[in-house]
């Protein structure tokens, strides 16, 4: 059956790395005899320079009816002057509320040719492969109220969840872990907070349905230590959203190249939305040399998690790793006698040696 993507290309060198993907995607359908069917919409400044929305209906409308989509980034000067509800990061904030999107995955894995981008000691990078799972649509940065109180004098945030909230994105979790290495980490801060202890109580209670799966608890503060002291121990994480936020960027560091990473946005069925972490890159667009490993891998974790094609997804990832090893990069890379090459010619490269089969 035809799997229906939506390409959202968006602003910037979303509009070159997408296009990327897609040809990268043609050769794994041509390969393994899929059928991928591309529609392509508009989305941040570019939808507002036509629709004046950065989400327009047809947009969502088509991403509702689509099995998955790949988004680029969106963003960029030529908007920045606008109203906070019209810009074009708002239409990205809309999509994935609209789409009920509350698990955000982010896979961290360091590629050996570029270990020594990596502010981090080799020894303590090599082996590192893991999978943070972020609770994206409650906690902290949603909880009512949110306020000034006493006239200034004090402020209150909270931290909220339903049950629910928590039993949809611990069982994510676990079977995330089940296809990894069946390790799961859950994350919280359980000596404090009582929401921690709910998280806590839910994780245990899961944890029955899958007893193939080994589970540690661990505080945050000490997870962020073992983040960069021993990061290999970990196989999945799964955590609140706040806390999610600030150990994904603290991950990010494993990498040593903000374009290299990618993420996904996911809910309950094998729906999802999957794009770079990193943004529009404005000061590059336009000149072919976007680095599109990060879009590429993206497409991979669609292909893993929204269809099923674990094969097919790892050997995206392996024809990356071995362009990288052969030295293979864009400018934004370090890799030492490697060559640096634009584009298309990196996607070329990659979609080769999908094509050929590794
Ligand atoms: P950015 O990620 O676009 O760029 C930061 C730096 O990294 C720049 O020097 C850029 O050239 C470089 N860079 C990023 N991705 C790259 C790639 N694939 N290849 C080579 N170099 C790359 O972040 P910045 O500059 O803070 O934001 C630029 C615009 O993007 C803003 O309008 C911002 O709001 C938007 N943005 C959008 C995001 C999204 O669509 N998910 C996420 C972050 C920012
Ligand atoms: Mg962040």
């Amino acid at each position: 059956m035809e799997k229906r993507i939506v390409l959202l290309p968006g602003d910037g060198i979303g509009k070159e790395i997408i296009y990327s993907a897609k040809k990268v995607l043609q050769v794994i359908a041509e390969r393994f005899n899929h059928s991928f069917g591309f529609i392509e919409k508009q989305i941040g400044g570019s939808a507002i320079d036509e629709f004046n929305t950065p989400l327009p209906k047809e947009t969502l409308e088509a991403c509702q009816r689509a099995d998955a989509v790949l988004l680029g980034a969106v963003g960029g000067p030529k908007w920045d002057s606008l109203p906070a509800e019209i810009r074009p990061e708002r239409g990205l904030l809309k999509i994935r509320k609209e789409l009920g999107l509350f698990a955000n995955l982010r896979p961290v894995k360091g590629f050996s040719a570029l270990i020594h981008a990596s502010p981090l000691k080799e020894e303590i990078i090599k082996d590192s492969d893991l999978l943070i799972v972020r609770e994206l649509t409650g906690g902290l940065y949603f909880g009512q109220p949110s306020e000034r109180r006493n006239n200034g004098e004090a402020v209150v945030d909270t931290l909220y969840y339903e049950k629910n909230e928590i039993e949809r994105i611990v069982e994510k979790a676990f079977q995330f872990a089940q296809m990894r290495k069946k390790r799961l980490t859950s994350v919280d801060k359980a000596n404090v907070l009582e929401s921690s202890k709910m998280w806590r109580e839910i994780v245990n209670e899961k944890s029955k349905n899958y007893p193939d799966v080994t589970v540690e608890h661990m505080y945050v503060d000490a997870a962020s230590m073992k983040l960069i002291t021993n990061p290999s121990s970990f196989d999945v994480i799964v955590t609140e959203n706040m806390f999610g936020d600030i150990l994904s960027d603290e991950a990010s560091v494993l990498t040593g190249s903000l374009g290299m990473l990618p993420s996904a946005s996911t809910r309950s069925d094998s729906f999802g939305l999957y794009e770079p972490v990193h943004g529009s890159a404005p000061d590059i667009a336009g000149k072919g040399v976007a680095n599109p490993l990060g879009m590429i891998l993206s497409a991979a974790l669609m292909l893993r998690y929204s269809f099923g094609l674990d094969k097919e997804a790892t050997i995206i990832e392996e024809a990356v790793n071995e362009t990288l090893i052969e030295g293979y990069h864009t400018p934004d890379l370090q890799i030492e006698n490697g060559k640096i090459v634009t584009t298309d010619e990196v996607t070329s490269i990659i979609a080769d040696k999908v094509a050929e089969g590794i």
